[in-house]
């Protein structure tokens, strides 16, 4: 595993010596990986498209296991523990796509994701869903708006908001800027380093954008194998 002299705290999450192929035997998109996520961190994951940071981010998030290596998540293998259990309380991810329901509202939409993670809230619903907005800077109003009348940026809060919904200790974005205006990007980026830094949330986000790394506290870069 990859030290960090500069940072002492215990890695949350963590590959090691991970290798990936989609098909048994076939070509390697990830070779041999190893690396510390921490606690009130946020991470970049940058390289060309293909290099594998999609694939990386599943299994991080434990939708895949690795070929070979593990991945430890409080330094035990995720392949031991209750995925599913994991996936629900623990990580909070979001998609490239948003995967929101259209026709549903804002609210209904991150009380869908509350309710599935079958973790237990001491507020009612309501009350957590206004806290989530306030913290991705939509108004409140918002509520009540269905997805499919909101902007791209708009989406992109709801869809943190969503994954916040059941307070994970990890929050993993797929390219959470991709389409996004400066300001927007910007604005978003201000949400994850408070999430990191005032939350002591481990962050972790994949981006092409230079801009978007230069304001994450750790890069790891992906550089693309060649085919085997
Ligand atoms: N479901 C899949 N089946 C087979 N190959 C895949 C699949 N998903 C991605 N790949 C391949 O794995 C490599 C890495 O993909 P990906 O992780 O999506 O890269 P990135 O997100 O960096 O663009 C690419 O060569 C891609 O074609
Ligand atoms: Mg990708």
């Amino acid at each position: 595993m990859t030290t960090d002299q500069t940072n002492e705290t215990t890695p949350i999450l963590a590959l090691d010596h991970v290798t990936y192929s989609y098909t048994k035997g076939g070509k390697k998109v990830v070779n041999d990986l190893s690396r510390d996520f921490r606690p009130g961190s946020l991470t970049a994951i940058t390289g060309p498209s293909g290099a594998g940071k999609t694939t990386v981010l599943s299994l991080l998030s434990g939708l895949t296991c690795p070929s070979e290596g593990r991945v430890l998540y409080d330094g035990k293998d995720l392949a031991t523990l209750n995925r599913y259990r994991f996936r629900s309380h623990d990580i909070g991810v979001i998609f490239q796509s948003f995967n929101l329901l259209p026709s549903l509202t804002v609210a209904e939409n991150i009380i869908l994701s509350m309710e599935a993670s079958g973790r237990k809230f001491d507020r009612p619903k309501r009350e957590v869903v206004a806290d989530l907005l306030r913290k991705v800077r939509l108004p409140i109003e918002y509520a009540n708006e269905r997805i499919l009348h909101l902007s791209g940026g708009e989406q992109q809060r709801v869809a943190i908001a969503r994954a916040l919904s059941y307070e994970p200790r990890i929050v993993l974005a797929d390219e959470p800027t991709g389409n996004l205006d400066m300001a927007t990007q910007d604005d978003i980026m201000a949400i994850f380093r408070s999430l990191a830094h005032e939350e002591g949330k481990c962050v972790i986000i994949v981006t092409h954008s230079p801009a978007v790394a230069q304001q994450s506290d750790d890069l790891f870069e992906l550089k693309p194998l060649r085919r085997s």
